[in-house]
């Protein structure tokens, strides 16, 4: 091997190219989007609502100009899913780092929390919307609070979209408390450790009863998850979407809907393989 040869081969061991998990980005020179058929339809959609601060201080207006406009953005997806029947929404609204952000940003968005379920409680319940907090609602200023719980309870026997909004949520913070939970009814003497399993699990969660996210939505160009579900994504089809929260729109959605309905979900089996039934044997394994 050459001296130069071995130069680079030395180079990109210590600085290897960056290898991208090959994710789908939707960008503005996609072909017109068709929705996709009921049965090719996600039961649960996660977005993860991101680039509002970009998005205005792109246009040299201050932060909370940009949480404003992504509330219009918000009202056209929650719209568009209930128009096209999809099952859930979840959509990551402030976590619980959000709270380190300035005294002015956090509180922009609290008065646009209580400003926007004043203005939409009607109307979501009309649609037959069933709205659930998932968050910890307790730790919430207490006008918020009371309006987050009044919204749950107004909806709470709708039987239309799922609609959850994450408040004050963290996904370490929510596997925690299912964790707690467990601990406290093995206590009471509810359950035993044994009777631990991942429906226990789950049923302990904010989402309990809803089936785990499908399609997780990001946008601004972001590919992480920031502590979003943990538990609710682990088979998820992630769509990661150039565009700021403010400018997604249905069209756009409806193309998220598009790359998913073209991914081919395996779960951990090969296609055209029957199961086998046959469960490992202790002693083969040793
Ligand atoms: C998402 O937009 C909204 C919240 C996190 C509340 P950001 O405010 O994170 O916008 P960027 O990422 O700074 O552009
Ligand atoms: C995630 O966005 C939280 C919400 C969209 C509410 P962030 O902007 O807070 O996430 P990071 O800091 O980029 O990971
Ligand atoms: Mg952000």
């Amino acid at each position: 091997m050459s001296l130069d040869k071995l130069t680079r081969a030395l180079g990109d061991m210590f600085n290897p190219k960056p290898r991208y998990i090959t994710v789908t980005p939707v960008t503005d020179k996609s072909a017109e989007p068709v929705l996709p058929p009921p049965q090719a339809l996600p039961r649960h959609v996660a977005i993860i609502m991101d680039g509002n601060g970009r998005w205005a201080t792109g246009r040299g207006l201050p932060r909370s100009a940009g949480h404003a406009a992504g509330t219009e953005a918000l009202r056209e997806i929650i719209r568009a899913s209930d128009d096209w029947g999809i099952g859930a929404l979840s959509l990551y609204a402030f976590s619980t780092e959000n709270w380190s952000r300035s005294k002015e940003e956090v509180g922009a968005l609290m008065g646009l929390l209580l400003k926007y379920f004043t203005s939409e409680i009607d109307e979501l319940d009309e649609k037959n919307v069933r709205i659930t907090i998932l968050g910890d609602v307790d730790g919430m200023p207490e006008p918020q609070r009371d309006a987050l719980v009044r919204a749950m309870q107004r909806t709470a026997k709708n039987t239309g979209l799922r609609l959850n909004i994450a408040l004050n949520y963290g996904g370490r913070a929510e596997l925690t408390r299912a964790a707690r939970l467990l601990a406290q009814a093995v206590r009471d003497g509810e359950i035993e450790p044994e009777d631990i399993d991942e429906d226990a699990f789950a049923a302990r969660l904010y989402t309990a009863g809803l089936p785990d996210v499908d399609l997780l939505i990001r946008t601004s160009g972001e590919m992480r998850t920031s502590n979003f579900l943990p538990w609710q994504l682990t088979y998820a089809e992630m769509v990661f979407d150039d565009c700021l929260w403010p400018d997604f729109d249905r069209t756009r959605y409806m193309k998220c809907l598009s790359v998913y309905a073209g991914r081919d979900r395996r779960f951990g089996g090969v296609k055209g393989q029957m199961p086998s039934t046959d469960t490992p044997d202790k002693e083969d394994a040793t």
